[in-house]
């Protein structure tokens, strides 16, 4: 019989010279470079050239990187009718994967072994996510987008299309080091969907659209919009440990503990929870952090031993809600970065690349006759 290993836990599906994650130790690693690293001296845009084309840009492929994704910010007004058309009550990452699969008829770009197309479709895809998810996010409360501005960084850009309103300096900061550490995460489940769309040849917006449907669970980046309702549900620090001694006794998971390849504390929860504090003491302290701190506490305590430790996503929610962020674009907002791991495993996939067609176990039946229908019980 075939070795067989449900979720296919500790099995490659890939070599990748992209990313490195050591969950024993909590180290991640882009292109080599610490996470540590990249959130403290980087910014996202140069982050995603390095996930991309595997280093750092020089200043001058940085300021045309820079200048093109600037230039590609805006959407077309079909798609903007498009998105007007999809009902106001649908989840925003059900709107984002329907308009990204749309952008791509817009855009050939079937011939993905060109450099010039792969350059071109990653250009479109990490500029105009974040005008997608903000004219949705308008519109569907019944506002008008608000145009890109040029003069912004990808960051702010995306707060100022959400609000009209330039944001606080601080704010755009803290999004932009969250977009960095959300950006790539080695073999994850939105990245295998990515990867198994891009063996088929198919374009990048294609590849996108796969990887977002997946990245939408609430196993994966779903996980952070629920940290927030579990914290809102426990209410208070008082209630945390009889709220997750019920929980676990139902058999139920704590939302934004736990992860496939860490057995430590997510690195990037880390980076995350120091990001807050610089945000709590200028702009005041978010009433769920006390909540979630407790909550930390008495999930180690009990999970601590199985090696489940707080995700990213365990913080990345109370982030996002002090940035202003609604709720139900948190996942949105986590694709906007991912968007650029994504691509950067196209490329790599199509370099040689090898259709994803693995086998499975049967266990059915064999040989079974076929009766007519008034025979069967
Ligand atoms: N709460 C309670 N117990 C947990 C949790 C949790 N969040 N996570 C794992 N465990 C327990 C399991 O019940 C299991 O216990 P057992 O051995 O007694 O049966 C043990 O730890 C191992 O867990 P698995 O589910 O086998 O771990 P797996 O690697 O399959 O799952 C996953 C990882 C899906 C992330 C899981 O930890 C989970 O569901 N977490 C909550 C959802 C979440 O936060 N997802 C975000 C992940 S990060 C990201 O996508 C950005």
């Amino acid at each position: 019989m075939s070795y067989y290993s449900p979720g296919l836990a500790g099995v490659p599906a890939a070599k990748s010279r992209i990313s490195y994650l050591d969950g024993q130790k909590g180290i991640l690693e882009y292109r080599g470079f610490r996470i540590e690293l990249l959130a403290e001296k980087s910014d996202f845009v140069e982050t995603a050239y390095l996930l991309l084309f595997g280093r750092l840009p020089t200043a001058s492929e940085l300021r045309s990187f820079r200048a093109d994704l600037c230039a590609h910010r805006r959407i077309k007004y079909r798609i903007t009718d498009l998105i007007k058309c999809l009902p106001e009550y649908g989840h925003p990452m059900d709107a984002l994967q329907a308009a990204v699969a749309a952008l791509g008829m817009f855009y050939p770009a079937k011939k993905v072994r060109d450099p010039e197309v792969q350059y071109h479709s990653s250009v479109r895809l990490i500029a105009k996510l974040p005008t997608l998810v903000a004219a949705h996010a308008r519109m569907r409360h019944g506002d008008d987008p608000i145009p890109p501005r040029d003069d912004l960084s990808h960051a702010a850009n995306f707060l100022y299309m959400l609000t009209g309103k330039e944001p606080d300096p601080m704010m755009a900061e803290v999004l932009d080091v969250a977009l960095i550490l959300h950006a790539e995460h080695t073999m994850n489940a939105s990245t295998f969907s990515g990867l198994v769309t891009a063996s088929t040849l198919a374009d990048a917006y294609t590849v996108v659209s796969s990887a977002i449907g997946t990245l939408s669970g609430p196993l994966h980046g779903g996980a952070n919009e629920q940290v927030i309702d579990m914290l809102l549900e426990i209410g208070s620090a008082a209630n945390v440990r009889p709220y997750i001694e019920k929980k676990l006794a139902a058999g139920e998971k704590m939302m934004g503990f736990g992860h496939r390849e860490y057995k430590v504390k997510d690195p990037r929860a880390t980076i995350l929870q120091t990001l807050m504090q610089k945000m709590f003491d200028r702009h005041g302290r978010s009433p769920l952090y006390a909540i979630a701190l407790e909550a930390e506490r008495v999930g180690v305590d009990r999970l601590g031993s199985k090696g489940v430790y707080p995700n990213v996503d365990f913080f990345s929610g109370i982030v996002y809600e002090k940035v202003g962020i609604e709720k139900d674009l948190f996942t949105p907002v986590f694709a906007m970065a991912r968007v650029s791991g994504w691509l950067a495993h196209w490329i790599e996939q199509l370099k040689e690349n090898h259709i994803f067609r693995p086998t499975e176990i049967y266990e059915g039946e064999h040989e079974q006759r076929y009766l007519p229908l008034d025979q069967r019980s």
